[in-house]
């Protein structure tokens, strides 16, 4: 029987509802971002982010409903992300569809965050074989997940510390570049040396464990080092020797892993998912070991509601449904 769910996401500086029918068609996504009122500050005001998604989530909703010239009575479900991420941000999502799920008399189903993100992969390609290897890569999470089957996960590995996304940011910031870093840097990737500057990547006793606060140390020693000397800095070597580190960092790890469970499929997720080196280090290395290799396009990537109405199929079909009782986690674990 077809499922038309109407999903929900908040968790950070996005707010996106989108109509998902059956897993992989779309029929509405609208995103509202706050990214320039959070430019000014340099980062994520998560007060502000509550405020902004509680003026715009209604109008979303009434957006995706016009651009999938659906009503309410057409919606079978609704999902929402209900963490992690920002609590005030998220408790507008998850209370605006436990009341709309409550007012139109349908099932609610809470999503986690990283779920969504994995399958903003099958929004776009719906046949994709599990067992699959995901490398989950944001402004929020760095994880390597061994998908079995539909809803069971294992993760292998995850960051320490930063996550990979907010390394990105932070290193943006000292660099007197614009928020949110990543695509600045990645931008300055193109025209500077990589090589200029070699940054350590750390070895952690899990192998497919990331720890990315040492390079972003080491990003702002060197940049402070050079300042008591004097000398002038190359703002895109620098951004371009720790693109490399970074992407070095996640390739190396994804393909141990890759080897060692022996999986043939290679799922790639989340907002850095957009860098252009590691989308192209991923692609040819898996050419070279002949893995399939999938990458959503750039807009399911980024924070969006479509990959959360993608994730909420495959769990309605499992059976799966949450309560009127379900609540936001910041730290909701994976
Ligand atoms: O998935 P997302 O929208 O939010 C979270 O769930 O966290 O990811 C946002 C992150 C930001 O840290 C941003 O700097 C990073 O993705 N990002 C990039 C690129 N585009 C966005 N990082 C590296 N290269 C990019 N081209």
């Amino acid at each position: 029987m077809s499922l038309t769910i109407l999903a929900i996401e908040s968790s950070c500086d996005d707010t996106g509802v989108a109509i998902v029918r059956d897993g992989k068609d779309l029929l509405a996504n609208v995103v509202s971002s706050q990214i320039q009122i959070h430019q000014k500050f340099g980062g994520v005001v998560p007060e502000v982010a509550s405020r902004e998604h509680l003026t715009y989530i209604n109008r979303l909703i009434d957006k995706a409903l016009e651009e999938a010239a659906l009503s309410y009575q057409d919606i079978d479900l609704v999902a929402v992300t209900y963490g992690p991420g920002l609590v005030g941000a998220l408790l507008v999502g998850v209370s605006t569809a436990k009341a709309l799920a409550y007012a139109i008399k349908k099932p609610l189903l809470g999503i986690h965050h990283i779920e969504g993100h994995i399958y903003a992969n099958f929004l776009a390609h719906p046949d994709i074989r599990l067992p699959a290897l995901c490398l989950v890569v944001s402004g929020g999470h760095t994880n390597i997940i061994k998908i079995n089957r539909h809803g069971e996960y294992l993760s292998l590995g995850q960051t320490r510390d930063d996550a990979a996304g907010e390394a990105f940011d932070k290193v943006a910031r000292a660099l007197g570049l614009p928020y949110p870093g990543g695509p600045e840097i990645d931008r300055l990737f193109k025209v500077g040396n990589p090589e200029a500057i070699t940054f350590p990547i750390a070895k952690l006793d899990n192998p497919y464990d990331f720890s990315f606060s040492g390079l972003k140390s080491a990003v702002l020693n060197y940049l402070n080092q050079e300042k008591m000397k004097n000398r002038p800095i190359e703002v895109p070597d620098v951004a371009a020797s720790f693109q490399m580190a970074v992407v070095k960092a996640l390739c190396e790890k994804t393909f141990l892993a890759l080897e060692n469970e022996q999986m043939s499929t290679l799922l790639l997720a989340g907002g850095v998912a957009a860098n252009s080196q590691l989308r192209e280090s991923l692609a040819k290395g898996c050419a070279e070991r002949g893995i399939q290799f999938y990458c959503p396009p750039m807009a399911y990537c980024t924070d969006n509601a479509a990959m959360i109405g993608a994730a909420a199929y495959y769990k309605a079909q499992a059976g799966q449904v949450s309560d009127l009782t379900l609540n936001a986690h910041a730290q909701l674990p994976f």
